[in-house]
């Protein structure tokens, strides 16, 4: 039988005002993106999180899935409603918190790969997928999904296990889904209402990043740009030097280090 997560565990470490505190915990689900785009559509409050023990078509950037067995790890997604100019924020907030979250409650340093995956010992261990809804220039809401890899046996999965990792791979034993969870959504919460009116929060997220400095090659469909890493700019976009000594900014796309 499946482990279910400790609820009271959970409530009785939050400290936040809104994130967390309207949550759906659900034992089974296609993808908890869905759920929380329908509870969004019928007006649930921001802060809302939808978290399921396992996902049968868990959902990655890109087209890709995301490999959600049932028991092991943590899959949710935030209903969250920023205002369109700070839109942006949400993709650095959400890996910044997963990052703070394992530094705190399990003492696993962590890094982000740009835009959001977030690494330890150079292995991914969460992925983000952030899915918009407007009316026109407004953010009806935005929906941010969370994977993260806690109690999986990456081996079992031979597709990720050169690339994926875990906290119980980093650890050698298992972690506390309620104390990394706990500490997830007090984190998103601090440092989203910080990221509204500050800067420290973008500082924080560049100097996570793994990326810098690094020889990079991104994809976004046909656009491919090869170059060295500089910097990403005020918006997050990634500065790429190419070798002909011109820089391209990087909206969006897929990241592959390679040096
Ligand atoms: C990626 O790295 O490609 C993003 C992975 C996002 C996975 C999470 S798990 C919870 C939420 N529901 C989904 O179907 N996907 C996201």
């Amino acid at each position: 039988m499946a482990m279910q997560l400790n609820l009271t565990l959970v409530e009785e470490r939050l400290k936040t005002r809104c994130v967390g505190r309207n949550l759906l915990y659900l034992t089974r689900t296609p993808s908890t993106q869905d759920v929380a785009r329908a509870e969004a559509k019928r007006g649930a409050p921001e802060g809302t999180v939808v978290l399921a023990e396992e996902q049968t078509a868990g959902r990655g950037r890109l087209g890709r899935s995301w490999v959600s067995p049932a028991g092991k790890n943590l899959y949710l997604t935030l209903v969250m409603q920023p205002p369109a100019e700070r839109l942006r924020v949400l993709s650095i907030v959400s890996p910044l918190a997963v990052a703070e979250a394992l530094e705190e409650a399990v003492g696993l340093p962590s890094r982000i790969k740009w835009p959001n995956d977030v690494l330890v010992g150079g292995r991914k261990i969460a992925g983000i997928l952030i899915e918009t809804e407007l009316a026109g220039e407004a953010v009806k809401y935005a929906l941010v999904g969370i994977g993260l890899n806690v109690n999986f046996d990456v081996g079992a999965a031979p597709e990720i296990a050169d690339i994926a990792t875990s906290v119980r791979r980093e650890l050698g034993r298992d972690g506390s889904r309620e104390e990394l969870l706990a500490a997830l959504l007090n984190a998103f919460e601090a440092r989203y209402s910080e990221a509204l009116e500050s800067d420290a929060v973008f500082q924080a997220w560049r100097s996570r990043l793994e990326t810098l400095g690094r020889r990079v090659r991104a994809t976004l469909g046909e656009r491919v740009v090869e170059g060295v890493a500089e910097d990403v700019d005020a918006e997050g976009s990634l500065l790429i030097r190419r070798e002909d000594g011109s820089l391209a900014t990087v909206e969006a796309g897929d990241v592959t280090l390679s040096g």
